[in-house]
């Protein structure tokens, strides 16, 4: 049985994986908009990405027999400044969820709660691997600025994604 504390900060990250899911799908409703199939593709396996993350914590808190609430999914932009953008707040994002990660980490730790601390450094590994993973397509994005055959390069590469379960890695 774990704690109180951290059976609802666990939910509440529940809560932000699922709300990580629909962000994403957001993201790739605005690039499949403009034009970027490929980035709308990417953001579609980030979505499956964070549903994955979103059912790993879920299997977590019922075997751990925590009562589980459900609350609800807030609501997510699907307007952006463009592709450059679009990624930017993607990576914001994700610090922000490393955040999280590490502040539930600290409280497992101080509550000697070992099972929910080895848990949570498999996310906060996952942190690491999606936060390089944006910050160099952001570098790409960059680097070709405004260049329309450069966009449409990235475009393409981002195209060749595909979901690869991580709960499926040690
Ligand atoms: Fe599940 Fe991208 O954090």
């Amino acid at each position: 049985m774990i704690q109180a504390t951290i059976q609802k900060a666990l939910i509440e990250q529940l809560n932000r994986e699922f709300h990580s899911a629909y962000i994403y799908l957001g993201m790739s409703a605005y690039c499949s908009k403009e034009g970027f199939n490929g980035a709308s593709n990417w953001f579609l396996v980030q979505y499956q990405e964070e549903i994955a993350h979103g059912m790993k914590l879920f299997k977590y808190l019922e075997d751990q027999s925590v009562e589980l609430q459900l609350p609800a999914i807030e609501a997510v932009a699907v307007e952006f400044d463009s592709l450059l953008n679009v990624f930017e707040k993607s990576l914001a994002h994700e610090q922000f969820m490393t955040q999280n990660l590490n502040d539930i980490s600290d409280i497992a730790m101080k509550e000697k709660d070992h099972a929910t601390y080895n848990l949570l450094q498999w996310y906060v590994t996952e942190q690491v691997e999606e936060e390089a993973t944006v910050s160099e397509i952001i570098d790409h994005i960059k680097l070709v600025g405004d260049n329309g055959y450069g966009l449409y390069t990235i475009d393409k590469e981002l195209a060749t994604r595909t979901f690869v379960d991580p709960t499926s890695k040690a």
